[in-house]
């Protein structure tokens, strides 16, 4: 089959052709597909997207009157495809559920780390031959309240982490997970919120769990609060973040996702001028540690997403729809 992978990035597309040996004809786009860049499918009876490009109604209209049968997430979050739309259009539509939550899971830590223990400031300073440690005071994880919200593949890895610095840790899901009996102690949002000396967001982007962080519930959080944020940027009214930071409210914030970064990220912008006030405003904070959604990107994780990728493609071409697949 002509599979057609878009928002490509370089480091990804050696693991793609090792896991597809040569079985399908594969061409790259490093252009993000959406509305505007939906021509470029023609031919294709697959497209393999990631997890910024943009597949509302438009797009997806425009693919099934080019032939694609097929979108291919290489990524876990669906939040940018309109499912109605596609079940409608009758285009089938794959995922890849899990590749590494461990991968997600320690990147959520390293970003704590960094914050806590002040790393980049650190870093720099020696680099600048500066030894001084004033300013470089953090604080023991061992003892302190960790708030995971949601303990799915992803939460449940972090707690095992977080337990073994010795943390307390609360937890808030619609679902307890029985693997974490013992492990946690499962509250509602809003005493973890009052409760938790570092909170950390791991539910998929919903309806429902939009702007789950806003200014009421940094006003429930501890002064000082670390908030973290590995799962999808519209989790967060970054606005509210933003004031939450002037006022002292949030002590530290790392995140790896960023509601407007489609567009943004995965793309280097040395020349051109930031547009968006917002992350602007955000990068000026000395207590703000910004990754750009590089949290999934190990060795094990990209080889794990081709796989996955390349099997729900095969399983496409044979009609085999696993549950892997969101729209059968
Ligand atoms: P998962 O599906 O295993 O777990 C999600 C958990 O959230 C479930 O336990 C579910 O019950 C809970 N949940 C859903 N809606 C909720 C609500 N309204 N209130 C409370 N809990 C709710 O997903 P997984 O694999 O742990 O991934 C979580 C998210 O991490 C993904 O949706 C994705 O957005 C993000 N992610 C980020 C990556 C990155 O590179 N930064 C990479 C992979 C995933």
């Amino acid at each position: 089959m002509n599979v057609y992978v878009f928002s490509s990035r370089r480091f990804e597309q050696p693991e793609l052709e090792k896991a597809n040996q040569g079985k399908h004809q594969l061409t790259f786009f490093t252009a993000r597909l959406c509305e505007e860049t939906a021509l470029l499918a023609k031919g294709a009876e697959v497209v393999v997207v990631f997890s910024n490009d943009e597949l509302n109604r438009k797009t997806l209209e425009q693919l099934v009157a080019l032939g694609v049968k097929m979108v291919a997430y290489r990524a876990a979050g669906y939040n940018s495809i309109d499912l109605v739309a596609a079940k409608e259009l009758g285009i089938k539509v794959a995922r890849v559920p899990a590749y590494s939550p461990y991968a997600i899971a320690e990147h959520t830590v390293a970003l704590m780390l960094a914050l806590n223990r002040k790393l980049i400031k650190a870093h720099r300073r020696v680099q600048d031959l500066n030894f001084s440690l004033d300013g470089l005071i953090g604080f023991d994880m061992h003892g302190k309240t960790v708030g995971v919200v949601g303990t799915g593949k992803i939460g449940e890895k972090l707690v095992r982490i977080l337990n073994g610095f010795g943390c307390k840790v609360l937890a808030y899901d619609l679902e307890q997970n029985e693997n974490l009996t013992g492990k946690v102690e499962y509250t509602d949002l809003d005493p973890l919120l009052r409760a938790s000396d570092i909170v950390s967001l791991h539910v998929p982007l919903t309806d429902q769990t939009k702007y789950m962080i806003d200014a009421a519930e940094i006003q429930k959080m501890k002064r000082g609060v670390m908030l973290i944020n590995t799962s999808r940027g519209g989790l967060v009214n970054t606005k509210a973040i933003i004031d939450g930071l002037k006022s002292g409210h949030i002590g530290y914030l790392g995140i790896d996702v960023y509601e407007e970064e489609a567009g943004l990220f995965f793309k280097e912008h040395e020349a051109d001028m930031i547009a968006d006030d917002v992350i602007a405003r955000l990068m000026t904070f000395k207590n703000v540690l910004i990754t750009g959604h590089q949290a999934f990107l190990t060795q094990t994780a990209l080889e794990n997403i081709a796989n996955t990728t390349m099997e729900n493609i095969d399983h496409f071409e044979k009609g085999v729809f696993t549950e892997n697949f969101l729209i059968k």
